[in-house]
């Protein structure tokens, strides 16, 4: 796998290894000199540079984002482009297409700024670290600024956590937020700096408030776009990571899914995991969880090989790129990554999920890595239940991360390097559909024919983007009310049968084995609005023709 991508396109740490000079002291060796075999030697050797020089170019080449074409995106200008600054119509040049691109690009990763203050705050909600004063959970959230009470916590959180921040020998977490406040201009030296802090927090927290209504009544009209207005965060927990299991269960019990199918896998924004919007846990530092989650899966479920999977995480933070970085850093060196598991086991789960998430969880990380103590959960943090594992180096060292935006960027890849699979979860719905239909498509041109999304936010489907939605998986998760997530599938149509399907009449051919005669195996097949390909399948499936059969004949004959 080639080294970790840099937002240029260069390899992180290895510019000076492979860079131009090192070419330039290939191209110079002198010819004219006798090929003595020390010289012969030093002729092999630079051969061999230059070539693993080119070989090296070439794959990160084919890893390198590319801003999309004006004319990938034409038919989301086409319907749905204003023709203004926000959104350019189809008739925008190419040239002020890519300008356009390029701010938006820029402003889409200045979010990033607002999400790193919600992690802040969440901090301040949650943290166990360094307070003893009550959480301000969701319902003392809505009354911050009414209740002297609830302002009273925050005051005090407040204080205690600038004190946190300003001490030597922080954790981790608290280390990573201070280097972010110091950023903003706040000085934690001075009595003065201090209070700007204080007032900054609270105001932060106010806003959250804001917000946090905002979302509610947004997740009323469409849960899927519920955070588009929002600072865009890193945080992550185990959900997402049990509900991608039970949908590879499901479509390797359905055999949408073969076993060891899956050898390139990306995970859209992977997150890091420190005090997120739910929990705020802080007694453990950074992590991130959902790349080593999938890889469990996949080698357990046994859809793909540990010896030649690969896994791209496609992340526009550079916090969560480097963090990955550095994990896979200390890999080469020999060094696991260990992850915490925490959970939280007082919530008003159904047996049902509970029963098959502690399953789940308890299994977790076994065919990456093997369990370790884990750090305690503190006294401050209780219903919550823990568990750590540390992943091996050789594990770790199959994630490779990418600097990109899925909005607007996609990988470039030759059709045998196009993904079998692309999980992006808790990641569209800070978009709108606009930019979900952009998303759409890059995602279908990064994906093999037949490969799939996963992804627990509906993507806006006004626009032919090359992906149908396959499947829907509900998972409920507590009593009534009912709270649910649900992972939906999308595939990655087969070109061919998109067309055929288009004709009228709807005939599907298949070629005779001497490539010549088409075999005629279906007439008046059922127009199926959102589902063509698994309404071939079905069809295929009544006794006709076996769908992967139609497919695998036409490539041979082709
Ligand atoms: C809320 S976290 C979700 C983490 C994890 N996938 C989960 O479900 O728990 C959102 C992640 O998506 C990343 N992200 C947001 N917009 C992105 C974009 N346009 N392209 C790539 N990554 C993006 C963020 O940087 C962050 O890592």
């Amino acid at each position: 796998m080639g080294e970790p991508i840099s937002k240029s396109g260069c390899a992180i740490g290895q510019d000076s290894e492979y860079g131009e000079n090192s070419l330039e002291a290939g191209t110079s060796f002198d010819h004219r000199r006798r090929l003595n075999p020390r010289n012969l030697l030093l002729l092999f050797l630079a051969t061999l540079i230059l070539l693993s020089a080119s070989v090296y170019a070439a794959v990160l080449l084919t890893q390198t984002p590319e801003f999309m074409s004006l004319e990938s995106a034409k038919p989301v200008l086409q319907k749905m482009g204003a023709g203004d600054s926000a959104r350019p119509g189809p008739g925008v040049s190419s040239k002020d297409w890519q300008a356009w691109l390029q701010k938006n690009d820029a402003e889409i990763r200045q979010r990033l700024e607002a999400g790193e203050e919600d992690t802040l705050t969440n901090l301040l909600r949650f943290g166990v670290t360094f307070t003893k004063e009550y959480r301000i959970d969701d319902e003392y959230l809505v009354r911050y600024g009414q209740s002297s009470l609830v302002n009273s916590f925050a005051e005090k959180r407040a204080n205690d956590l600038i004190k946190a921040l300003a001490a030597p020998n922080g954790n981790q977490g608290l280390i990573e937020m201070r280097a972010f406040v110091e950023k903003k201009g706040f000085s934690l030296n001075s009595p003065a700096g201090r209070k700007q802090l204080k007032a900054y927090l609270l105001a932060n927290l106010a806003r959250m408030r804001k917000e946090y209504l905002q979302a509610q009544e947004q997740a009323k009209l469409n849960r899927d776009q519920m955070f588009q207005n929002r600072g865009i965060s890193l945080d992550t927990n185990l959900w997402p990571d049990y509900d991608v299991d039970e949908q590879l269960k499901r479509m390797l019990d359905k055999g949408m899914l073969k076993p060891g199918s899956i050898r390139r896998v990306a995970v859209v924004g992977p997150g890091l995991d420190f005090a997120n919007k739910q929990a705020g846990l802080d007694f453990y530092p950074p992590q991130t969880v959902q790349p080593f989650a999938v890889l469990d899966s996949l080698f357990r479920l046994g859809l793909a090989n540990p010896e030649n999977v690969e896994l791209y995480t496609l992340d526009i933070s550079s916090r969560v790129n480097l963090h990955i970085e550095a994990a896979r850093k200390n890999a080469a060196l020999g060094r696991p990554y260990t992850v915490q598991l925490p959970w939280y086991a007082d919530g008003r789960w159904t047996d049902e999920f509970r029963g098959k998430f502690v399953q789940y969880w308890r299994s977790l990380g076994a065919k990456i890595g093997e369990p370790v103590a884990p750090i305690p959960v503190p006294e401050a943090a209780p219903g919550f239940e823990t568990r750590a594992v540390k992943i091996r180096p050789a594990v770790v060292h199959r994630v490779t991360p990418v600097d990109m935006n899925i909005v607007f960027q996609r990988l470039n890849l030759p059709p045998g390097d196009r993904f079998d699979l692309i999980i992006g979860t808790n990641i569209f719905l800070y978009y709108g559909g606009f930019e979900q239909s952009l998303a759409r498509v890059n995602v279908a041109a990064m994906l093999k024919p037949g490969g799939y999304l996963l992804s627990n936010d509906k993507l806006q489907d006004t626009v032919r983007s090359g992906l149908e939605q396959v499947m829907v998986t509900e998972i409920p998760m507590t009593g009534p009310p009912v709270i649910a997530d649900k992972i939906y599938c999308y595939r990655r149509t087969q070109q061919d049968l998109r067309r055929l399907l288009d004709h009228n009449h709807r005939v599907l051919l298949r070629r005779s084995a001497d490539g010549n005669n088409g075999e005629h195996v279906g007439l008046n097949f059922v127009p199926l609005l959102n589902d063509q390909a698994l309404g071939f399948e079905k069809f295929a499936n009544a006794g006709r023709v076996p769908a992967h059969n139609f497919f695998e004949d036409r490539d041979k004959n082709r």
